[in-house]
């Protein structure tokens, strides 16, 4: 193993990345994450995945491979032309998630292919969030589909997927909205929550019970609210056009 000496003297949660050097395309998300994202992806093995959100490809890399078949999703057309020759098994479409996603599921579901991971990390609005979980949990699976929902951390993505009945889901087993949880103030966001992974399983049989929506962090997360930007910034949304006016 080789040490980048330099990267040990910096404190953020990236970085030293030695341990998982192996996957070497810049990501974003934190070393815990790195860690939990790795090790389920060697699990679960999908054979069809989906990624909304790409970027660099740092995620993408891993889910390439450990499953057979990916779909990347991202608005960005630049994605397919940085990392279409990179990744073999990987199908990249361009365009919102909004739109795209209903139109995959849709086909998958046809023709009977097997999806069994997704990770969601495109849109951060809460609504963008609402609709890309909206969208991929209308897929009926066929075995079991782990669903990984980045940045349950930060308020604005919680609140998106906090939208969602998941028990009006059927197929909807396991909700636990602080399976990894995030970060706060990382480096150039001072005080804001970000990271985290939500995790959602669907299972092929129904549910017969009442679903929990575990929210096992929910106290960590709310303490550090209270100190946290979006606390401001929620309640002196009012005041947003004016700053904006002053800052033109
Ligand atoms: C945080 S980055 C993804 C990081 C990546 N998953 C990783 O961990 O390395 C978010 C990406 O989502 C894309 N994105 C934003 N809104 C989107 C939308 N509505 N549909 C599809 N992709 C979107 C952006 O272009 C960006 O590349």
């Amino acid at each position: 193993m080789i040490i980048d000496k330099q990267s040990l003297i910096n404190a953020d949660t990236n970085s030293p990345s030695f341990t998982e050097d192996e996957f070497a395309i810049d990501w974003s998300m934190t070393r815990n994450e790195r860690y939990c994202f790795i090790q389920l992806l060697q699990k679960i093995k999908p054979k069809i995945a989906i990624e909304i959100g790409t970027f660099n490809g740092g995620s993408l890399q891993v889910i390439s491979k450990y499953a057979e078949k990916v779909y990347a999703i991202d608005t960005d057309a630049s994605v397919k032309e940085r990392l279409g020759s990179k990744f073999k098994n990987v199908e990249f479409l361009i365009g919102d998630s909004k739109t795209i996603a209903p139109q995959l599921i849709q086909t998958l579901q046809e023709n009977n292919d097997p999806l069994e991971f997704v990770l969601i990390d495109g849109d951060h609005s809460t609504n963008g969030v609402y609709q890309d979980i909206k969208n991929i949990l209308n897929y009926k699976p066929k075995t079991s589909l782990h669903i990984i929902l980045h940045d349950s951390f930060n308020p604005t993505c919680r609140k998106g997927m906090k939208l969602y009945d998941y028990n009006k889901n059927e197929n909807v087993h396991y909700v636990e909205l602080d399976f990894i949880t995030g970060i706060f103030s990382p480096e150039g966001l001072k005080r804001q929550m970000w990271g985290g992974f939500a995790m959602v399983l669907m299972l092929a049989e129904k549910r017969s019970t009442p679903l929990k929506i575990n929210e096992s962090q929910k106290k960590l997360h709310n303490l550090i609210y209270l100190q946290s930007f979006h606390l401001v910034n929620n309640l002196f949304w009012f005041l947003k056009p004016l700053f904006n006016f002053l800052k033109k």
